[in-house]
């Protein structure tokens, strides 16, 4: 069901946007592992946004990956749209994204060579769709980069770099949008504008978004905040407002630390 039909189901589709079941991700060889995720089981519905929110090296960037298809989990399954990514080629992953997902890395991963717009229609000319120049400049406007679109991402700030990566993930009209701290390099303003961008698309056209963040105010803009530490979900809070979630996110720092500190007296 990677097709038409999956993009389809909308809020009253049926399948749920993103399904993952035990999944975990163990990194290195014999000796050196990490485990990055472990039994990670989440359901988000179609038209939903949710946040992850987690120490650094909690595996909120490792999640999106494999969540994604950029990346193979170790143990576990991973559905998207309701159909299952496991068992897929890489020329298979990579059409499927192509199809219905939109990321946001959080390096931005801009091609050096190519103008800013050039990198926002790369994924519609990579999946052979229409490129609307058009449609393309209105996006690059609306996220404040209409004077910048002939210059190289060389050429552009860090925040006006994370605001083409934005524009590139969204004009292709994903159903699902991973983006792994869109609005970490922006000001209050950029911020804003690109939170309501992606609560944009959720509302009109029952995309799902899921987005990590560090800002209690931009996880304040999900549905729900999944909390993850040590590469475990360690809660979710629904309707969160910007107090609730930076309490629990310093609740989550001690129960790290003192979890640590357990393990390494153990140790
Ligand atoms: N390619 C890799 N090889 C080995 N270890 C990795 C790799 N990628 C991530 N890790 C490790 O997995 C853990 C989770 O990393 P991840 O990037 O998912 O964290 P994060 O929550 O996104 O952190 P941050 O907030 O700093 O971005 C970390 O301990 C990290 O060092
Ligand atoms: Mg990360």
């Amino acid at each position: 069901m990677f097709g038409r039909e999956a993009r389809k189901a909308g809020p009253q589709g049926g399948a749920d946007a993103l399904r993952l079941e035990a999944v975990g991700r163990t990194y290195g060889t014999e000796g050196n592992r990490v485990r990055a995720l472990r039994g990670v089981s989440l359901v988000l519905p179609a038209g939903s946004f949710a946040a992850v929110m987690g120490p650094s090296g909690s595996g909120k960037s490792t999640l999106l990956q494999c969540a994604a298809g950029l990346d193979r989990p170790t143990e576990g399954r991973v559905f998207v749209g309701g159909a299952e990514l496991a068992g897929r080629s890489e020329a298979e992953l990579t059409r499927f994204r192509r199809g219905r997902v939109g990321f946001v890395f959080q390096d931005f991963n801009l091609l050096p060579t190519l103008t800013v717009l050039q990198n926002a229609v790369l994924p519609l000319k990579l999946a052979r769709r229409r490129v609307d120049t058009a449609a393309a400049t209105r996006m690059l406007t609306r996220v404040g980069l209409g004077d910048r679109l002939h210059r190289l991402p060389a050429e552009l700030s860090g925040g006006q770099r994370q605001r083409a990566a934005i524009a590139r993930a969204l004009l292709a009209e994903p159903a699902v949008v991973f983006a792994d701290e869109p609005t970490g390099a922006l000001d209050l303003r950029s911020a804003r504008e690109v939170l309501a961008l992606l609560r944009e698309g959720v509302r009109a056209h029952g995309r799902t978004v899921v987005m990590v963040t560090h800002d209690p105010v931009a996880a304040a803009c999900a549905d729900n905040v999944l909390f993850l530490a040590d590469g475990a979900l360690a809660g979710e809070l629904r309707a969160p407002t910007a107090e609730a979630v930076a309490e629990r996110m310093t609740r989550l720092a001690d129960v790290v630390a003192a979890r640590r500190e357990a393990a390494g007296s153990a140790a």
